[in-house]
C-alpha cells in the first residue's frame, strides 16, 4: 500500500493544506478481487500519471489506475508512445502510488522493455514493481509476448494483457485504426486472448475492436476484459484521464465520451488569474501575510 502523504492542517511555514479525514470502510482493491469481478459489475481503470490525479480518482473510486504509456503523448506532448521509457513509468508509477490509497496501481510496460527477452521483460517489471510501487503490469500483444507474460507471473507479478489496437505497433498497423473488422483479423486477435490468458494474464484489455468481437472474446476468456473503443459487452471500461475530463483539446476520437469540458474550464480559470493580477485584484488581503505584532514589555515588579 502506498505511504499516506496528506498534510495535517497547517505547517510551519504557515502553508495550510486541508485534508480530509481518512476512510475506513473501504479496502485497497486486490487481484482476486479483481479476476471475481468477471460477469460481475463492471471494472472501471482510469490512467493517472500523477499524485494530485490519482488522489482525485481515488476518492472516485475507481477500481484502478493506469499509469499507461500514453503519458509519452498526453503529458510529454509526443505524437505517439513509442519514446516512453522504463524509468518515465518508474517515475509516474511512484507519483501516483503516494496519491492513491485505495486503487489497484498498473504500470506500462513501455516499447521494447519486454519483446527482446523474457528475462528482460522480467526485470523491467520488477523495477515497476519495487521501485515505482505498481501491484501489476500491462504489455501490448498477443501470441508473440505470451513467454514474456509467464516469465513476469511466475515471479508473482500479476500480468495485465492488451490485445486489438495496440498503440505500440503504431507503425506496423499503418495509424492508431480499429482492429479485427475483418474475419481473419477478427480470429487472430481472439487466439492472441486465449494465448495470453493461458500464460498467466489477470486481466486482458481490449483496445479499438468491433463491440461484437470484444463480446466473443469476453465469453471466451476466464479473466476480465477491460474495454476501450471496444463496446458495452467488456467486464470493464478505461479511459484516459484527460480525455474523459475534456482536456484533450484536438483530439475527439468517437469512443471517447466527454463527463467534462475541463480544457476550457482550466483556460477560464487560468484567463480569471491573468485578469486579477494584472488589475492587482490578486492577492488580496486575505492571502497575504503580516508581520507579528511586537511583545509587550515584561514590567517586573521586583
Ligand atoms: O497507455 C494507455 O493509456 C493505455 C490505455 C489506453 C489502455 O494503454
Amino acid at each position: 500500500m502506498s505511504q499516506d502523504n496528506r498534510s495535517p492542517e497547517g505547517t510551519e511555514a504557515g502553508y495550510g493544506v486541508v485534508s480530509s479525514p481518512p476512510s475506513t470502510a473501504r479496502k485497497p482493491v486486490t487481484v482476486p478481487q479483481i479476476r471475481a469481478r468477471k460477469g460481475g459489475t463492471p471494472l472501471v481503470m482510469v490512467t493517472a500519471y500523477d499524485a494530485t490525479f490519482a488522489r482525485m480518482l481515488d476518492e472516485a473510486a475507481v477500481d484502478m489506475l493506469l499509469v499507461g504509456d500514453s503519458l509519452g503523448m498526453v503529458v510529454q506532448g509526443q505524437s505517439d508512445t513509442l519514446g516512453v521509457t522504463v524509468d518515465d513509468i518508474v517515475y509516474h508509477c511512484k507519483a501516483v502510488a503516494r496519491g492513491a490509497r485505495f486503487a489497484h496501481i498498473v504500470g506500462d510496460m513501455p516499447f521494447l522493455s519486454y519483446q527482446v527477452t523474457p528475462e528482460d521483460a522480467l526485470r523491467n517489471a520488477g523495477r515497476i514493481v519495487a521501485e515505482g510501487r505498481a501491484h501489476a503490469v500491462k504489455l501490448e500483444g498477443g501470441e508473440a509476448v505470451a513467454p514474456a507474460i509467464a516469465k513476469i507471473a511466475s515471479a508473482g507479478i500479476p500480468v495485465m494483457a492488451h490485445v486489438g489496437l495496440t498503440p505500440q505497433a503504431v507503425h506496423a498497423m499503418g495509424g492508431f485504426r480499429v482492429q479485427g473488422r475483418e474475419h481473419e483479423a477478427a480470429q487472430r486477435i481472439l487466439a492472441d486472448a486465449i494465448a495470453v490468458t493461458e500464460a498467466g494474464a489477470y486481466a486482458l484489455v481490449l483496445e479499438g475492436i468491433p463491440g461484437e468481437l470484444a463480446e466473443r472474446i469476453t465469453a471466451e476468456v476466464s479473466i476480465p476484459t477491460i474495454g476501450i473503443g471496444a463496446g458495452v459487452h467488456c467486464d470493464g471500461q478505461v479511459l484516459v484521464c484527460y480525455d474523459l475530463l475534456g482536456m484533450t483539446a484536438d483530439l475527439r476520437p468517437k469512443f471517447v465520451k466527454r463527463y467534462d469540458d475541463g480544457f476550457a474550464r482550466v483556460v477560464a480559470a487560468a484567463s480569471a488569474f491573468c485578469d486579477e493580477v494584472r488589475a492587482r485584484r490578486f492577492p488580496a488581503d486575505e492571502h497575504t501575510f503580516g508581520v507579528r505584532p511586537r511583545p509587550m514589555p515584561v514590567t517586573g515588579t521586583g
